[in-house]
């Protein structure tokens, strides 16, 4: 089951383009299990047509403070009852004027002010009025406040400027309420996570790789964000999106994975290895495309360091987590690398169920003995591996 499932979410859809990127979010809120109860402004409606909403989240739509399909006509105190946050996305400068000074002119604005959850808010607007002085003015009270403001991004705008006031993207929105609504378990921890592949260049286009998308790693990266942990990535090539909240540091090879871990390791409280690195390096990679001919062709290979091991034997290590993807005997063969490798926890999983897929199911081995995780998707993996890593780590109070 989806942690997310049943989960309320009020949705407020207030007056701007970026209206269009709310109807991608309430799919990716219903398709995580979410409950979304959609709330629009007059304004709203000029942009998107209440009907998409409906038929997205599978609810009625509500604009109008005096809409009589609620039976106790106070829409404004039912809506937000019992869900676990109001999202206003896009927020205008005019309605985060409102919230900011308690106005509460539609429904809307009236349920923020009535609201017993949470108050979100994804800021959507021209660069110079998200400059503008009584909007900042505004969005500090609203800090100030204890809400949330999720962006906004810098680009280009619907009207063509260039800067500060986009609305994010949907799926950033999405993972930043999901962030925001678990619990801190690492908070203050520092946590530094390598993912995906290496490349081992055998010459100018040719190279020698792992099987490895990096979404075990990503969504890792992910999971200890929004458990508070400030987090740090060394990443392989991948096609994936940096997660929210991660400092990304893009590597090729092994020896340049290994160097990225050395100069970020001594900083961190907590280092989780994930990356499928590549064992062997070429010697003597050539510069230049290697010209074909009928003779055979020797490649050297030579050991790459283990990077996991050179961080779990450091005097002064970090809470240090391997990864064992084994197609046979994966207790064994994944409890003898613990031991080796000397490491307080370590994931198995079986790699063939576990390459490139949405989905893993993997067993932790730690000095207690196994703890296992039934097939589910990634993100809800590495957010139990989260909660069993701050039980074990004893840096986390
Ligand atoms: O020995 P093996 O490659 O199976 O170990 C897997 C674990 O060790 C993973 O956590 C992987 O990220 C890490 N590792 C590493 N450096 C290597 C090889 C593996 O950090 N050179």
């Amino acid at each position: 089951m989806n942690s997310s499932q049943q989960k309320k979410i009020v949705l407020g859809i207030s007056g701007g383009v970026a209206a269009y990127k709310s109807a991608e979010l309430t799919r990716l809120l219903v398709k995580a299990g979410y409950d979304v109860h959609v709330v629009m402004t007059e304004a709203a409606t000029h942009f998107v047509g209440p009907v998409t909403f409906q038929a997205l989240s599978g609810n009625l739509v509500y604009s109008d403070q005096w809409d009589a399909r609620r039976p106790n006509n106070m829409p404004h105190i039912d809506l937000t009852r019992g869900a676990a946050a109001v999202l206003i996305a896009p927020a205008s400068a005019d309605v985060l004027a409102k919230v900011a000074n308690g106005l509460c002119d539609d429904l809307l604005t009236t349920l923020v002010a009535a609201r017993d959850c949470p108050l979100f808010v994804a800021p959507a607007m021209n660069r110079q009025m998200w400059e503008n002085a009584p909007n900042q003015r505004n969005i500090a009270q609203l800090q100030a406040d204890g809400i949330q403001i999720f962006g906004p991004g810098n680009g280009e705008q619907a009207c063509g400027e260039v800067g500060d006031g986009r609305m994010l993207e949907a799926q950033e929105i999405f993972e930043h309420l999901e962030a925001a609504l678990q619990p801190k378990l690492l908070k203050g921890q520092r946590v530094l996570i390598t993912a995906g592949p290496t490349f081992e260049r055998i010459d100018a286009v040719r190279g020698i790789t792992n099987t490895s998308s990096g979404k075990m790693g990503y969504a890792i990266a992910r999971a200890a964000y929004e458990a508070g942990a400030e987090v740090v990535l060394i990443s392989g090539e991948t096609a994936l999106p940096t997660p929210i909240g991660s400092r990304r540091i893009d590597i090729k090879s092994a020896q340049q994975m290994h160097a990225a871990v050395e100069s970020e390791v001594a900083a961190s409280d907590i280092f989780i290895a994930v990356a499928a690195v590549a064992d062997y390096h070429v010697l003597n990679a050539s510069e230049q495309k290697i010209k074909k001919s009928a003779q055979q062709l020797t490649i050297t290979l030579a050991p790459n360091p283990d990077i996991l091991a050179s961080v779990s034997t450091r005097a002064n290590r970090p809470f240090c987590v391997g990864f064992a993807a084994e197609s046979e005997n994966l207790l064994e063969f994944a409890e003898a690398k613990r031991r080796r490798k000397q490491l307080p926890l370590l994931v198995a999983n079986l790699a063939q169920s576990a390459m490139g897929a949405d989905d893993n199911e993997v067993i932790l081995l730690d000095d207690h003995g196994q703890t296992r995780l039934e097939s589910a998707p990634k993100i809800d993996i590495a957010r139990r591996l989260i909660t069993h890593i701050a039980r074990l780590c004893p840096s986390v109070k």
